[in-house]
């Protein structure tokens, strides 16, 4: 995490600067963590009002204090440094805003310009209307927000035959017609001169890497981010000031494939082709005397792709011959004579936007536990946790020779690497040694979802020394940490944390290592709030979402794959809903309700145009069932088992439902009381339609009474008030007996049931799920020796083609359980982003004790607490400015201590009452240690 360490320290360098040309009363900073549109100091955006947030921290009065409020703010964004220091906001002054919002504040100053930087800082008033010190300035700058601001061409090389591999046989497509080699370009320019500030804008199809001067600009890696390039496009701007100097420069750039070039052909299915890659470039030198100039991509520009990187491919891998290196084609001076010129190529035909979250970096490196030589001369190095990125190989050795790296995730009995699971995918990196010296080779241009790497073509016996994993993912901010007394949860949570990130290039995807890794839809739908617990994903969703709404059809039909490189507009209901379900995550969460502005269109297209297929209150359109549901047959594919089939009717209609809820909830936020109306009423209809006809009242169950099929309309409450106890009980019968206390759902139920068990107050099975290591189960997967989430519960005994050992969808809502259920800290309902929280713990099974926090968008939520006998021990904080209501698990409230005084003497504490053996207290900010004696011990 080298990387973090350096970036936090430049950050902290360049605010200790700016603080100490900052005349500013004594004592501590009481605002931190400022941030712009859910970033910190982002450069080169495009909102026309940025959203501004700020925590109140705790050196001094935040949590630790209690019951601290912010009373008003008070913002100041300036043009400059300077008369940022002389307290002079432009571009903004605020005033004393009454008001305790402290996130999603939306600027409100002069109109932002392109290319501006933007200075700014807060202060606050507390509860009792005393002033902190000005806040450590943070800034933003803005990027092109107009197509005009664009002079640059798209350039490239619209041709195949110029791979020295060759291009495929006419309708036969190879690997190597998919491994385009790089496109290197380059271009010199005289900075005539002194440089005050030089930016570059640019965004390099499908991926690409910035040079200037011999440097790479930026530690990003598989930049810009995924989109449908016919919509919108990601260009990235970045400050390269100090990396531009009076006389020659050069910049140049990588090209490599990315998600362009033929991605995939025809297999598993047609794949969006967007043509070669490309970029398009401008570069902004201003001087110190007020001039400027502007270098654009244009057929100035010179080109090659004889260089080091012979074939590349985001599926298949990385060919890089070092003998093919070209020192110093990125400085000035060099020999590019036998360059060509670039072509002027057309535009990918989408709108350039800033892109906005936080990019791809390598986070992290990991060093095999071990190597093996199952075939002489074939090494297998074990990196110990199937992760995801690529290798960083060390060698010496003759020129000319090529070592191949092959991925992988899994071995075969006799330790050869098991590769059926990748499907069409190659997952092979190889380097050729230009033989002088120790060669270091990492790709570019390629990832991998792998534990094992094959090495071939070695130079002798390497060590462990010789290769590296290096982990690579979007750099979204841990947000959350569990711990707890049972070793299997930690081993399942610990699987889930590195399969979630692993999964996150710019997009949630299904998969890492296949021929797949898309945008699936279905996948995230409820379990994104689980990832909200354990990343910052705020910037991330909101702009999956957006791929959401650029994959919609005239017609309203949404693909079941955002970006739509797999056009799959099925028109089924559950996976297109995560287009309305996840707006819904990223309100409750993050209190953000520009996007659920912004995709509302989207989503009521959709709704009306799925509510075209309803008939008599009924909506059976459904393409996967109750996906990857386990069979009672481990040997079974999943979906051969009768029994455990949820009816199309049931899954659809369930789920339309909640939608057509969640569109009430939005049309009412934004005001549309008529539209809010009319999904009312048709939601009404659904709830009519499914209990007439899908529910047994002498049963008390729905359709067959699969435990998917109890647990939707519960978790949706579409069962009428009388029945739901029927309804549960069910549930619970077919968990204890059908499935042995297994969970006994697919993709579907699994994101509610954990929930809907524990609320209706069987925590306890949910208990028996998390800590089985039985088929099926999660334990189970990790005692197989899984250090990610299987695809399959029985992803060991079933189809091998589809039994990736990283996917995230079976993580259902575990994650959320967790959180909200276990370690009880949650959103209170009755408010978005964490104004008020609710703290509930569950005690449950032999857990002795928990250790969680969740750093909401106020700052830190702490909730750890532990049973020894009868004793409960919570200790929690509340951050500044939220309050919150706190269930202490008590036989009797007058037992109940805080801080070793009776609670209801305690400060800013408040006895509400006592519900469900809880003894229930509203609180403010601060640490509290609460003692109770509970009713049960644990053994
Ligand atoms: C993907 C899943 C996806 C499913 C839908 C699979 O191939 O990996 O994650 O949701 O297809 O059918």
């Amino acid at each position: 995490m080298k990387h973090h360490a350096l970036r936090r320290s430049a950050a902290m360098l360049i605010a200790a600067v700016m603080l100490l040309s900052n005349h500013r009363s004594a004592g501590a900073a009481t605002v931190a963590n400022l941030g712009c549109e859910h970033l910190t100091n982002p450069l080169g955006i495009d909102a026309e009002k940025p959203r501004l947030s700020w925590i109140m921290a705790d050196s001094g009065w935040g949590p630790a204090a209690r019951s601290q409020k912010q009373s008003a703010y008070q913002i100041l964004v300036a043009s400059s440094t300077e008369l940022l220091r002389q307290d002079q906001g432009d571009c903004w002054d605020s005033g004393k805003v009454a008001s305790d919002q402290n996130i999603q504040v939306e600027y409100q100053g002069q109109p932002l310009a392109s290319r501006m930087q933007y200075y700014w800082k807060v202060r606050v008033w507390d509860q009792a209307g005393k002033a902190s010190a000005w806040s450590q300035p943070a800034r933003w700058t803005m990027g092109l927000l107009h197509a005009t601001d664009w002079r640059a061409k798209w350039i490239g090389l619209d041709d195949s035959a110029k791979s020295s591999l060759g291009t495929a046989p006419a309708g036969q497509p190879t690997q190597d017609a998919r491994r385009l080699p790089a496109r290197w370009l380059r271009k010199e320019f005289t900075a005539s001169r002194q440089v005050k500030r030089a930016t570059a804008y640019y965004s390099g199809l499908g991926l690409s890497e910035l040079y200037v001067n011999g440097q790479k600009a930026g530690d990003e890696v598989l930049s810009p981010g995924l989109t449908d390039y016919t919509k919108h496009i990601f260009y990235i701007t970045r400050d390269v000031t100090q990396m531009i100097h009076a006389g020659r420069n050069a910049v140049g750039v990588i090209l490599g494939n990315g998600r362009f070039y033929a991605p995939r052909t025809g297999t598993p299915t047609a794949t969006q082709n967007y043509g070669f890659p490309k970029l398009c470039l401008q570069l902004e030198v201003e001087y110190t005397d007020g001039t400027g100039d502007e270098i654009v991509s244009d057929a100035s520009w010179k080109l090659t792709t004889a260089g080091p990187i012979q074939a590349n491919n985001e599926y298949d891998g990385e060919q890089y011959d070092a003998r093919l290196e070209m020192p110093g084609w990125d400085q000035a001076g060099f020999d590019d004579a036998n360059w060509a010129p670039a072509q002027s190529v057309a535009a990918p035909g989408g709108k350039l936007v800033a892109q906005m979250m936080e990019p791809i970096r390598v986070t992290g490196t990991l060093k095999p536990i071990a190597i093996t030589e199952p075939k002489p001369g074939v090494f297998v190095f074990d990196m110990g946790q199937n992760m995801v990125g690529w290798c960083r190989l060390q060698v010496r050795g003759p020129v000319g020779r090529a070592i191949s790296l092959r991925h992988a995730e899994r071995l075969k009995p006799d330790g050869t690497l098991y590769t059926d699971n990748l499907r069409s995918a190659k997952a092979t990196d190889t380097y050729t040694l230009k033989g002088v010296g120790r060669e270091i080779y990492e790709p570019r241009f390629t990832y991998h979802g792998f534990r094992y790497v094959e090495v071939t073509g070695f130079p002798g016996q390497p060590t462990l020394a010789s290769l590296e994993g290096r982990i690579v993912n979007d750099d979204v901010a841990t947000a959350g940490e569990f711990a707890c007394s049972q070793p299997t949860v930690n081993r399942t949570y610990r699987n889930v944390v590195w399969g979630v990130r692993g999964n996150y290039r710019s997009l949630p995807t299904d998969c890492p290592q296949r021929d797949e890794r898309q945008g699936w839809l279905g996948d995230r739908s409820a379990e994104s709030r689980g990832e909200s617990y354990l990343f910052n994903i705020a910037a991330l969703y909101a702009n999956w979402v957006r791929d959401m709404a650029d994959s919609q059809k005239e017609n309203g039909s949404l693909s079941d794959v955002c970006p739509a490189y797999w056009p799959f507009y099925s028109d089924n209901v559950t996976w297109p809903s995560s287009a309305v379900i996840i707006p819904g995550t990223l309100l409750d969460q993050y209190a953000d309700t520009v996007v659920v502005a912004r995709q509302y269109p989207c989503m009521v297209k959709w709704i009306d145009h799925m509510s075209g297929f309803i008939k008599d209150g009924i909506i059976a359109k459904d393409s996967y069932g109750d996906w990857c549901v386990p069979p009672e047959n481990a040997k079974l594919i999943h979906s051969k088992d009768p029994a455990r089939k949820t009816a199309p009717e049931i899954l659809a209609t369930g789920y339309f439902y909640h939608c057509l809820k969640l569109m009430v909830r939005y049309a009412t936020l934004l005001d549309k009381p008529d539209d809010a109306a009319r999904f009312e009423s048709l939601a009404g209809q659904l709830k009519a339609a499914l209990n007439g006809k899908f529910y047994h009242p002498e049963e008390g169950y729905y359709g067959n009474g699969s435990q998917t099929a109890c647990v939707l309309p519960l978790a949706f409450d579409l069962v009428p008030e009388a029945e739901r106890g029927r309804v549960f009980n069910h549930l619970v019968e077919k968990i204890t007996g059908e499935t042995k206390g297994h969970v006994g759902t697919g993709l579907i139920g699994g994101q509610w049931s954990n929930r809907v068990l524990t609320d209706g107050g069987r925590a306890d099975l949910v208990y028996g799920f998390a800590t089985n290591t039985t088929y099926p189960s999660w334990g189970y997967m990790a005692k197989q020796g899984a250090t990610t989430v299987w695809e399959l519960w029985n992803g060991d005994t079933a189809d091998p083609a589809m039994n990736s050992g990283n996917h995230v969808m079976l993580v259902g809502d575990f994650i959320i359980w967790l959180y909200e259920k276990v370690a009880g800290i949650q959103g209170d309902p009755t408010t978005v982003g964490f104004k008020r929280i609710l703290i509930k713990p569950t005690l449950v099974g032999d857990l002795t004790w928990v250790k969680a926090h969740y750093d909401s968008p106020s700052g830190r939520i702490v909730s750890n607490w532990k049973r020894e006998r009868n004793t409960l021990t919570m200790e929690i904080t509340i951050p500044a400015n939220t309050t919150a209501t706190v269930f202490v698990p008590a036989k009797d409230a007058a037992r109940v201590s805080e801080s070793g005084k009776p609670a209801a003497q305690a400060e800013s504490v408040k006895f509400l009452r006592m519900e469900n053996n809880a003894a229930v207290y509203a609180v403010g900010s601060g640490s509290y240690r609460f003692q109770s004696t509970i009713l049960e011990s644990v053994k």
